[in-house]
Formats: C-alpha cells, structure tokens, sequence
C-alpha cells in the first residue's frame, strides 16, 4: 500500500526538485512535496526515495545511519531499507512510502502519487 514505486507513471505527478548534479552518491537531500515530507538519497548511483517519517513515531529519518540500503530512525532505532519503504527492524511494525524517482535532462524528479 505504502509502496508507490511500481506505480503506473500516468498515476504520478513527477515533481522536478533539484538538478541531478546537486545530489552525489551518498548525500541526501530533505524535502516537502505536497505535504509530503521526503528523503531523497543517491547510493551506489541510484536514486531513492522515502517518507522522511518514521512509522513508529513520527520522527524525521533523513538523518539517520545508512547500513547498505538500510536507514536507522534516530530516536529509537528502527530499521527501513530506502529502496522500498519496508521495515526491518522493531519499535516500527509498519512500513512507510516509498517513491519513485526519476532523472531527466539532469533534473531529478519525484513522482507522488495523484490520489494522496
Ligand atoms: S520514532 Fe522512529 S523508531 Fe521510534
């Protein structure tokens, strides 16, 4: 349900939000789009992006320790893996939206979905 990235495009606003030069690997960027607030990362050379809101509690994610493709939540340790939103590791029991992302013309762009 959280998972949006095998969306069909034609569902999707793709919103432009940074030139893909801005963003190199293993940086992250914080964002708003539409009230929704997201961490966008480069690992590896690709682009991810998820919720920059813990399920458990509501924290912000996109500070937390990267593990391989899992992000920490800084206040109590919960695991999400950024390609997909899932969660992976207790207090969160729930998984949180995952975007697609996509980059065109050196633009990076994020797609949320029209029906949230
Ligand atoms: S707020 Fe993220 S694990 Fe509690």
């Amino acid at each position: 349900m959280y998972n949006y990235i095998n969306l069909d495009p034609a569902k999707c606003d793709f919103i432009m939000v940074a030139e893909s030069s801005e963003l190199g690997d293993n940086e992250r960027l914080m964002l708003d789009i539409e009230e929704h607030p997201i961490v966008l990362l480069r690992i590896a050379g690709k682009l991810y992006a998820i919720a920059d809101k813990c399920s458990h509690d509501g924290n912000m994610l996109g500070d937390g320790n990267l593990d391989g493709y899992d992000i920490e939540c800084p206040r109590h340790g919960s695991y999400f893996d950024v390609r997909t939103g899932q969660v992976k590791g207790l207090p969160a029991a729930v998984d949180i939206p995952a975007y697609p992302v996509r980059e065109v013309n050196g633009w990076i762009e994020v797609g949320i979905p029209k029906d949230t």
